[in-house]
């Protein structure tokens, strides 16, 4: 009984070496906007007004470009890479930050969830479609281009379908999106130009989130 205690007696805190500090104040603006964002969805608004008070807590995540971990910013050499940031214990919302790398693209995809894109680094370019009687996807207006700071809405309400590109052949861009839902394990579509439909469920690209909790420096 006297091993077994000894074994679970936490060390003293001032031998903590207290690896988390850093990230403890770097990452205060995710920190804030996961807060932010849950008391919103707390209110449980309409979408309009979850939408519109949303964008307003990303634009203020992406105003600045100094917080988010290397980590969750590295491009992959052939393909755009999905970062999950955070998630909701109910998975009402998740973060995640998509990094392009020169000149990558998606396919034409939907969401089937609500979603909002934040531009932090380089900029990127949305493009819409509407699915014709046929399921062939038509391209449906211009493309927004997002530069830094920029904030884009998604709905199943307004319009669901895009394809997604780096604006830049020659560097990486990096945006911020929010989804109403664990959006790495939602059943999503992909579409070809030739009408094709394709099941997917995308994951993430990490295993190890970031941290924004830890604060061993300030508990005592
Ligand atoms: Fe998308």
């Amino acid at each position: 009984m006297t091993a077994a205690l000894a074994d679970i007696t936490p060390p003293n805190v001032s031998d903590v070496v207290d690896l988390s500090a850093h990230d403890y104040d770097a990452l205060d603006p995710l920190r804030t906007f996961v807060a932010a964002f849950s008391r919103l969805l707390e209110r449980r608004p309409h979408e309009t007004t979850l939408l519109e008070e949303g964008a307003g807590l990303l634009a203020q995540l992406v105003a600045r470009d100094d917080w988010l971990p290397d980590a969750f910013a590295t491009p992959h050499p052939s393909h755009y890479q999905q970062y999950l940031l955070h998630c909701d214990s109910g998975q009402r919302f998740s973060i995640v930050s998509f990094v392009w790398g020169p000149d990558q693209r998606t396919p034409i995809h939907d969401h089937t969830v609500w979603g909002l894109i934040g531009m932090l680094r380089g900029a990127e370019d949305s493009l819409p479609y509407v699915l014709d009687a046929k399921g062939v996807p038509v391209e449906a207006g211009d493309p927004v281009r997002l530069t830094p700071g920029d904030v884009e809405i998604l709905s199943p309400r307004l319009g669901d379908i895009h394809r997604v590109s780096n604006a830049f052949d020659d560097r990486v861009s990096v945006s911020i999106h929010v989804y109403g839902a664990n959006i790495g394990a939602v059943h999503r579509s992909v579409f070809t130009e030739a009408g094709e439909r394709k099941g997917f469920v995308s994951g993430y690209a990490n295993a190890q989130l970031p941290n924004p909790w830890g604060r061993a420096a300030q508990r005592v």
